[in-house]
Formats: C-alpha cells, sequence, structure tokens
C-alpha cells in the first residue's frame, strides 16, 4: 500500500471542502490510501476502489457516488464513526479514531463515543445494538474488532466480546450508483451454551454534533397514509416503531434528518435511511447533549426474545442509509433509484408498470364471470394493459365475514373456473391479475374448522378478530407449506401475471402455543421470513407473475417486501385531491415506479368529492397508473377522455415511472398547489403536472421554475392537458425553463394542467 504525507497547507486545503460533511473526532491523520489502491490486495484500476481499508490508522473508508463512509478502530477498540457525507477526494486525510474522554464520572467514554455497533456493557447508557442474558446471569457485553473481510464489494467486520465468544459480523454494501450503504448484523453464538438476546438492531447511524438538524419521518391512518412529519432534534430520543407485527400504518421504517434550520427542497444535506423489514420495527433517533445523533434500527426490542444454542446466528434485517447534499428532493431521488435498480425484482430490468384496471370500487365484493368480461372489455377499449379481479372470487365470499382461507374458486360466480374469464381477458390483448389475502383466515371458513390451531393465538385467551378474521402463523411450517401450496396451483392451473397481494389486519394475541416456550417470541422474526420465503420461491417457480404488496392500502410497504413485489398500493383513499399530499409523503421514501394510483369515480366514496375525469387522471398519472372506475357507468365521452389520457400517460410513464422527481410545490401544508416535475433518466423528457385546488382572491397561479434540466439544451414545450399563459413561447433552453419559468393558467377549484418538455437533438 502506496502512503502519502500531508503537511502545512496542503492540509488546509482539503479541510475547507469538508464543510458539508460530518467528522467525529478531531484528530488527524497524516497517512492516506492513494486512489485505486488497496491493502487487501485488490488491484489499482483508474476508479477509486469502493472499499479502502488504511492498516497503519486501521480505517475503512466506502465510497459510492457522491459519498463517502468512513470508519475506524479506536485506542480501545471499538469500531468508531468518522464520516459520513459528501464525497472526499481519494488523496483526502481520514482522521484515526479515537475514544472520546468523557467529561465527568457521569460520562463514560463508551457512551460519547460514536460507536458503529455497541453491546449493552462497560456501562452504555444509550440505545445498545445488542443485549444478551447468558445463562449464568451475566448480561455485560463489550464488542471489540476481531477482524474483517472484503468480499464481492461487502464488508464484513467481525466484533467479539472481550472474553465470551459471542462474535457479531458487521456486513456493509455500498451501492455505487447511489452511494446507498446497506447494513446489517450476524450474532453468533460460539459458546458452549445457549443465550437469549433480548434487542438487536441491525446498525447505528451516528451524525456529528450539530444544533440545525431537522428530522422528517412520515406517519399515517387507514386512507390518510403518508404524512410528512417534521422536528427538530434537541436533546433526547425519538421513538419510531411498529409493534403491529407488520410495518405498520402509524410511522413507516424511513427518516430523513436534515442539518438546516430552514431546509430547501434541493439544497442541503440530508441524510436518510430505511429499514428492510415487514414486522415490529424500531428506529431511535437519539440526540446527546452535545447535539450529537446516533440512529439505531432493526427488530423493535418490544416482547422480543431470541434464543440462540451454541453454534447458531441470528442476522437482522438490513438497515439501509444515504447522504445527499441535493436537500430533501435529492435524497428522495436517490432512495428511488437505488429502489428501482438494486431493490425490487428484476432490477434495473424491470418492465416498466403496466396501466392496469381493478374491479374493487366497482364491484366490491358482487363479481362473477359476466360481470367481469363486461368490465375487461371496456377496460381494453381505453388501452388497459393488465385487468385484476379484486376480493370476492373464492370460496363462500359474499362479503367480508366468510372465505378468507378457501382458496377454491367460487362455483356460484365462476360456474367454469377462471379460465373462461382469463381467456376473455387475453384476447382482449390484456393480462390477468387476481387478489389475494394470503396469510389471513375467516372464523367462518373451511379451513378455520379444519385448523383452529393454526391462527397466531394464546391457549383458553380470547381470539380478537380484525374484519372478521384472525392470522394465521405463518411461522409454522405446516401453514407456510399449506400457502405456498394453494398458491402455486392458483398460478400453475391459470394463466396469472400479477397478484395484489393484500394482509388487512394486525396482529393480536401473538402466541404459537405449539412452538416450545423459549421459541415461541421467535414468531415475529419467523413469520416475516416465511412470508419472505414464500414470495422468493413462488417467484422462481413463476417468473412472470408480478406481486402487488397490498395491506388496507399502504400499511406495508418497506424495502424488505419491495425486494420480493414489484409494486405497493399507497392508500385505499383514492379520492384524486387527498391523493396528491398521500403520493408527496410517499415518495419522499418511494419510487413513483412502485407507486399505484388508480382513477376512480366520482363523487368519490370517500368523501364525496367531486372532480372531473381529467383531474383525476392527471393525479394518477404522477405514478402507476391504473383504473378503478365503474366503466359501466361511463359515458361515450367519458372513454374518449380516458383513450386520450391513457395514451399521454403511455408515452411519459418512464419518465415518470423511473426519472427524477422533482416537487415544484409541495401540497403539504394545504396548499392550493401541487407541482411534480419528472425527468427522464437520459434527460430527454420532462414531465409536468400541475394541480390547482381552488383560486382565492385572484390570486395568479405561481410562476413554476423547472429543474433538472441540461441549462444550454434546447426543449420544446407541449401542453397536453390544461392552460399555461397566453404567449408561452414552445422553444427555450434549459435556462430559460429553470429560471424564466412557466406560467400556468388555471383558474377555479380542482383544476390541472400537464406539460411535456422535449430535449432538441443538437444539430
Ligand atoms: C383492502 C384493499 C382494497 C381491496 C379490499 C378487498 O381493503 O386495500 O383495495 O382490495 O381489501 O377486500
Amino acid at each position: 500500500m502506496r502512503k502519502r504525507s500531508f503537511i502545512g497547507s496542503e492540509l488546509f486545503e482539503p479541510l475547507q471542502r469538508w464543510r458539508p460533511g460530518i467528522f467525529f473526532t478531531i484528530a488527524f491523520c497524516v497517512s492516506v490510501i492513494a486512489p485505486g489502491s488497496s491493502a487487501l490486495g485488490q488491484s489499482a484500476s483508474a476508479e477509486p476502489a469502493l472499499i479502502h481499508y488504511d492498516e497503519t490508522a486501521h480505517t475503512f473508508r466506502m465510497d459510492g457516488a457522491g459519498v463517502s463512509y468512513i470508519f475506524g478502530m479506536n485506542q480501545n477498540g471499538e469500531l468508531q464513526s468518522l464520516y459520513w457525507g459528501k464525497r472526499l477526494r481519494p488523496a483526502d486525510p481520514i482522521p484515526q479514531a479515537r475514544a472520546d474522554g468523557g467529561t465527568s464520572a457521569f460520562d463514560l467514554p463508551v457512551n460519547a463515543t460514536p460507536q458503529e455497533f455497541a453491546g449493552w456493557g462497560g456501562g452504555l447508557v444509550v440505545v445498545p445494538d445488542l443485549k444478551i442474558t447468558f445463562p449464568d446471569g451475566n448480561r455485560d457485553l463489550v464488542l471489540h474488532y476481531l477482524s474483517h473481510t472484503v468480499r464481492d464489494n461487502t464488508l464484513t467486520i467481525s466484533l467479539k466480546d472481550i472474553s465470551r465468544n459471542v462474535v457479531v459480523d458487521l456486513i456493509y454494501r455500498m451501492d455505487e450508483e447511489t452511494g446507498v450503504l446497506a447494513r446489517s448484523a450476524r450474532i453468533e453464538n460460539r459458546t458452549k451454551l445457549p443465550f437469549t438476546i433480548e434487542q438487536v438492531f441491525a446498525a447505528t447511524w451516528n451524525l456529528g454534533s450539530s444544533n440545525d438538524y431537522q428530522l422528517r419521518y412520515l406517519t399515517g391512518r387507514w386512507a390518510g397514509e403518508w404524512n410528512l412529519q417534521q422536528t427538530a432534534l434537541h436533546p433526547g430520543k425519538v421513538v419510531l416503531e411498529s409493534r403491529r407485527a407488520s410495518t405498520g400504518i402509524e410511522v413507516n421504517p424511513w427518516f430523513a434528518i436534515e442539518r438546516s434550520s430552514e431546509p430547501d427542497q434541493d439544497v442541503g444535506d440530508v441524510w436518510f435511511g430505511a429499514l428492510g423489514w415487514s414486522g415490529s420495527w424500531q428506529i431511535n433517533v437519539e440526540t446527546n447533549w452535545q447535539n450529537g445523533v446516533r440512529i439505531t434500527g432493526g427488530y423493535t426490542p418490544f416482547d422480543f426474545s431470541y434464543d440462540l444454542a451454541p453454534g447458531q446466528s441470528l442476522e437482522t434485517p438490513e438497515f439501509y442509509g444515504g447522504y445527499s447534499n441535493a436537500g430533501i428532493g435529492g435524497a428522495s431521488r436517490l432512495l428511488h433509484r437505488f429502489e428501482l435498480d438494486s431493490v425490487v425484482p428484476q432490477g434495473s430490468h424491470r418492465r416498466l408498470r403496466p396501466v392496469l384496471y381493478n374491479s374493487w370500487e366497482a364491484t366490491g365484493f358482487d363479481v362473477n364471470e359476466a360481470g367481469q368480461e363486461a368490465l375487461a372489455e371496456k377496460a381494453a377499449s381505453i388501452g388497459v394493459e393488465r385487468f385484476v379481479m379484486d376480493d370476492g372470487w373464492f370460496g363462500e365470499r359474499k362479503d367480508d365475514h366468510a372465505g378468507l382461507g378457501d382458496w377454491y374458486v367460487n362455483s356460484q360466480k365462476f360456474p367454469h373456473g377462471l379460465k373462461p374469464l382469463i381467456g376473455k381477458v387475453h384476447s382482449l390483448g390484456m393480462d390477468f391479475g387476481l387478489w389475494v389475502e394470503p396469510e389471513m383466515v375467516n372464523p367462518n371458513s373451511d379451513l378455520y374448522r379444519k385448523h383452529p390451531d393454526w391462527v397466531l393465538n394464546f391457549t383458553d385467551r380470547p381470539r380478537t378478530e380484525g374484519r372478521n378474521q384472525l392470522v394465521l402463523n405463518l411461522a409454522r411450517d405446516d401453514v407456510k407449506a399449506y400457502v405456498y401450496s394453494f398458491l402455486d396451483k392458483l398460478l400453475s392451473e391459470n394463466e396469472i401475471s400479477f397478484l395484489k397481494w393484500d394482509y388487512n389486519r394486525n396482529w393480536s394475541e401473538p402466541g404459537w402455543p405449539a412452538a416450545p416456550l423459549e421459541k415461541q417470541k421467535e414468531v415475529y422474526v419467523k413469520y416475516v421470513r416465511n412470508l419472505y420465503s414464500i414470495l422468493t420461491e413462488l417467484r422462481e417457480k413463476h417468473p412472470h407473475v408480478e406481486i402487488e404488496s397490498c395491506s388496507g392500502g399502504g400499511a406495508r410497504v418497506d424495502l424488505g417486501i419491495l425486494h420480493t413485489t414489484d409494486e405497493a398500493w399507497p392508500s385505499d383513499n383514492t379520492d384524486p385531491f387527498d391523493r396528491l399530499s398521500i403520493q408527496d409523503g410517499f415518495t419522499y421514501a418511494y419510487a413513483p415506479g412502485v407507486m399505484m394510483a388508480w382513477v376512480t369515480d366520482s363523487p368519490n366514496w370517500m368523501n364525496s368529492r367531486s372532480t372531473s375525469l381529467e383531474y383525476r387522471f392527471l393525479s394518477s398519472m404522477q405514478g402507476s397508473l391504473g383504473i378503478g372506475a365503474n366503466l359501466n357507468k361511463w359515458a361515450p365521452e367519458d372513454f374518449a377522455v380516458a383513450r386520450r389520457l391513457v395514451a399521454e400517460y403511455k408515452a411519459v410513464r418512464a419518465t415518470v415511472q423511473d426519472g427524477a422527481l422533482y416537487r415544484l410545490i409541495s401540497p403539504d401544508g394545504n396548499s392550493e398547489y401541487s407541482v411534480t416535475e419528472s425527468v427522464a433518466r437520459d434527460g430527454h423528457e420532462a414531465a409536468v403536472f400541475a394541480f390547482l385546488h381552488s383560486s382565492q382572491k385572484g390570486q395568479p397561479y405561481p410562476q413554476l421554475y423547472l429543474r433538472g434540466l441540461d441549462p444550454s439544451a434546447v426543449y420544446s414545450l407541449h401542453v397536453q392537458e390544461g392552460k399555461l399563459a397566453d404567449g408561452t413561447v414552445e422553444r427555450a433552453s434549459g435556462d430559460y425553463w429553470m429560471h424564466h419559468g412557466v406560467t400556468v393558467s388555471l383558474r377555479g377549484d380542482f383544476h390541472a394542467a400537464f406539460f411535456t418538455l422535449e430535449r432538441e437533438r443538437p444539430q
């Protein structure tokens, strides 16, 4: 390994550039790794290697896209965060890890040092990443560096307790395209006796001292999901958590922290993170008295315990973290790119979301062959590509009181099975999708009558129903096998291209009486793992099948479920105005390319609001377009409008679904206006959707200053829907559109406009 030294003014200059990021120690290091080299024997290349190790300073540095993440071993053997922020130059000095001395007897160094992963022991009072009870009563755990390996762009660091053979592997994998870092931990019992894990998180992210941190997170309720919250961080702890055994609706496992007292959409340093876990979870944001922040996340410790026998290990979910210096907007654009390319199945080779039709709001449970075929014909006539039959097709399902668990086709509604309907849908040029809710059972079902012990329950305790249903215990191998086999049969016997996978309640009485007592709480982990494994096995066997994650709306959207599903249903609320803020919130954490948005009936069933068909379409066209209206009630002119708008959507859908999203005006905070702009990945096009709630006091619509364009390229403007001001030019430079802007001419209530800018090829 080559090393270089800096002295005097050479040191000063790079230090100026560090300001956007964060250092956790003031100590300097004079030895750094030369570009393209590595202590681990990797060959030098033109591009800096992704993972550097400096064996003298004992520091690790990961670089990806615009981000550097640096940590090292301090003199105590603890792994200590050093820097996370804007990418540093290859030759920039890396500070050496030095444990903080603390300032008083009440402030032990172990708490003042920003550790990457801390065991509960040695006086730790901040949230530990790992807490273990040993059979001899010892609960002290102090983790020090043991060794590390680099393989396939993955850095694994092993920590070990100072006396016991408990080994923790910390796994780091940085995405080169976005700099998003995936972190997880594996706890291994190498002692001779079992022990109990009482708390384990995936990782700790540390941010250095600053007195103007703002935390953002997403909260919600049924039909009112994805509200962006913002709060200043002060000493103390903010706990974001789901105890529902699934991702949950109240809070989503995502956060962003911005260093600014007046956050701007597209300017400023933002650190963000998201958990890849669909069970109960917790994220703690702790701010210490020096205004340093540590964020721990993973399984919630609430009602958690996991026994490890000698030789066994437990792996945590992944906790993803990223950094952007382009504000919260830049942070979400990075996350979108990461999700679409590296999380959802098929990654960068995935198909764009087809325009789908779903029958739920039109028919409710009242589905049958003739009715569905009639809707399918109408859907095909407007350009729909996927026809989805929702709830009601199976068992004795007439309403939500019966049938869940009995996954045979209802012979009164479909006397010839599903094949005639599927054949009809295919003959109309669409593929076919079906609603299922595999993890649930109605007590009024053959399955429950036969297997009452298959549900989560505590012996001799009530079984609380939600929507008249109970939760099957997927942690049980027999239940897992049943669920896999009925879905495999359904997909093998029918040409089904899509499943809308629903999950319409949370757990109560989370008991697993058939398991040994010490294993019963593992239900939280094993259930979710079995869910993932069913989804993975089904996808392997039926690779053409796509899946939507739905949970009574958006109650199960996270980076874990998105590994095995292609899209998500953000909310049962399909009112196009409410959807503007629901969708706005959703996209802080998740990509428009996975966000399903249906055009439904007016007045809307949920809030009786009346809007035009054009307004409804434009609202839904900001995501992955679907139609959920009762087409039997449409007039011929509605079909004409829908045909035109579906065609317009298809022309821009790659830009909307896969492009870079800019929030020109956020609907947050009851704004009268809402505007999104999506810029195609290759920059050839931008699509702008502008909405007006109602004009007041003759106020003009705010001037729109576009973003993300090539300043010197020429773009031509195409107004697709709505009206721009008279005299709006048709051709101008990127600079013009971004700085002179566009004047939209919207007046009245619930109006919308849609226009595109197309980059002209240089002559
Ligand atoms: C949930 C879903 C709806 C619909 C119904 C069917 O509420 O969110 O879209 O599928 O179930 O019962």
